[in-house]
C-alpha cells in the first residue's frame, strides 16, 4: 500500500502543495536548513529543539524571525532529525511578544495589502501551521512570555513551562487589545474568568499559575525544564507516528463540530488512519495482545520494531 502525502488540513496554496509533494524527506546529516540568525535549530534523536535567537530583545517577534521561522517549519515538516519539534527562546525569555518596533511601526505605514501579507506572513508559523503541524509539537516556556508569544505557545499540542517563567497579556498596558489571534488562542485553553482577569487586568502570572488555568500542561523547576521536556518529547517518539498526527488533527477537529458531524468525522479519519499508516499500528497492536500477548495497550504502546 503506498502511503498518502501529508496533507495539512488548512492549506490554501495549490502550488505549495506540488512543491511539497514532490519533496523527499531529509535525511540525517544532510543540508543545514533555513535558519541560524533569529531562529536556531539543534537535532538531538529525533527531538529538534527550534530557538526564537533575539536574546538582546528577548526574542521579540520582528518581521525577519517570523520569515525565517515560516523557513524552518516548512523545513522540519520534512526532515527526519526531527520527530518532535520543541519551541522554546534563548536566554531570559520565550518571548516578549511581537517586536514593537520590527513588526508593528516597522508595518504601520504600509499599505492595507503590504500589511496583511506581513500579519500573513506571522500567522503562517505561529498557528496556521503549528496548529495542525504533521509532528508533535511542545512550547518549553523558558522565561518572558508576553502578548503574540502566546499565540505559538498555545498551538503548540503541548507546553510546559519554567517554575519561575514570567506570563503576560499585557496589551492593556500599552492600550490594545490581544489580537492576532491571541485572543482566540487563549479563550480555547483557558476558562472564561481567568482569560478575562488576565486580559483585562495585564497582571502577569508564573508557570505554576499557568499549569493551574489550563494554559500549560504543567510546570518544573527552571533546573529541570530541559530534561523534563526531553523526557516528554521521548514518550512521543516511541508513538506510532501516522496515529498521533491523526490523534491530534481528530481531536482539535472535532471539537468545533457537532456530535454528529464529529462522529462521522472521526470514523472516517480512524479509516483513513488504516488506509495511511506505513506500519500498520492497528493490525500491530491487536496482534500482539491478542494473539502473542505480549504487552497491555492499557499500560504501554505496542513494539514498534516488526
Ligand atoms: N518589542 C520590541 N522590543 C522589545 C520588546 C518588544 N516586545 N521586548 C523587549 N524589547 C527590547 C527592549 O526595547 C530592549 O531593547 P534595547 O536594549 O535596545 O533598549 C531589550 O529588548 C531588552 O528589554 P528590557 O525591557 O531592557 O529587558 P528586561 O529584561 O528588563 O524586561 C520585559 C523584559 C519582557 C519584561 C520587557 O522587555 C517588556 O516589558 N517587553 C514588552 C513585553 C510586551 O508587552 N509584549 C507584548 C507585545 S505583543
Amino acid at each position: 500500500m503506498v502511503p498518502f502525502p501529508a496533507h495539512e488540513p488548512g492549506a490554501v496554496n495549490p502550488k505549495l502543495c506540488m512543491e511539497e509533494l514532490m519533496m523527499t524527506s531529509t535525511k540525517s546529516g544532510s543540508s543545514p536548513g533555513p535558519w541560524g540568525k533569529n531562529v536556531l535549530v539543534e537535532f538531538e534523536d529525533g527531538i529538534a529543539w527550534v530557538t526564537m535567537n533575539r536574546p538582546e530583545k528577548r526574542n521579540a517577534i520582528n518581521v525577519e524571525l517570523a520569515k525565517e521561522m515560516v523557513g524552518v517549519v516548512d523545513a522540519l515538516e520534512v526532515d527526519d532529525r526531527c520527530g518532535v519539534m520543541v519551541l522554546t527562546g534563548a536566554g531570559d525569555a520565550f518571548s516578549a511578544g511581537m517586536d514593537l518596533k520590527g513588526y508593528f511601526q516597522a508595518s504601520d505605514n504600509l499599505s492595507d495589502v503590504e500589511r496583511m501579507r506581513v500579519y500573513r506572513i506571522n500567522g503562517t508559523w505561529q498557528w496556521r501551521r503549528l496548529l495542525h503541524y504533521p509532528k508533535p509539537t511542545i512550547a518549553m516556556v523558558n522565561g518572558w512570555c508576553f502578548g503574540g508569544a502566546f499565540t505559538p505557545m498555545c498551538a503548540c499540542d503541548l507546553a510546559i513551562a519554567a517554575e519561575e517563567a514570567t506570563f503576560g497579556l499585557s496589551e492593556i498596558n500599552w492600550g490594545i487589545i490581544p489580537a492576532g489571534i491571541v485572543s482566540k488562542a487563549v479563550a480555547v485553553l483557558v476558562r472564561q474568568r481567568e482569560a478575562l482577569y488576565y486580559v483585562m487586568t495585564g497582571e502577569t502570572f508564573n508557570g505554576v499559575k499557568a499549569a493551574s488555568i489550563g494554559l500549560v500542561n504543567e510546570a518544573v523547576p527552571k533546573a529541570r525544564l530541559r530534561e523534563r521536556t526531553r523526557e516528554l518529547a521521548k514518550t512521543l517518539l516511541g508513538k506510532n507516528p501516522a496515529a498521533l498526527r491523526a490523534a491530534k488533527d481528530a481531536f482539535k477537529m472535532s471539537s468545533e463540530m457537532t456530535w454528529e458531524q464529529a462522529a462521522d468525522y472521526l470514523g472516517a479519519k480512524s479509516d483513513q488512519l488504516q488506509f495511511i499508516d506505513p506500519e500498520r499500528g492497528r493490525v500491530q497492536g491487536m496482534k500482539q495482545f491478542l494473539d502473542e500477548k505480549s504487552y497491555r495497550p492499557g499500560l504501554g504502546a505496542y513494539r514498534r520494531d516488526k
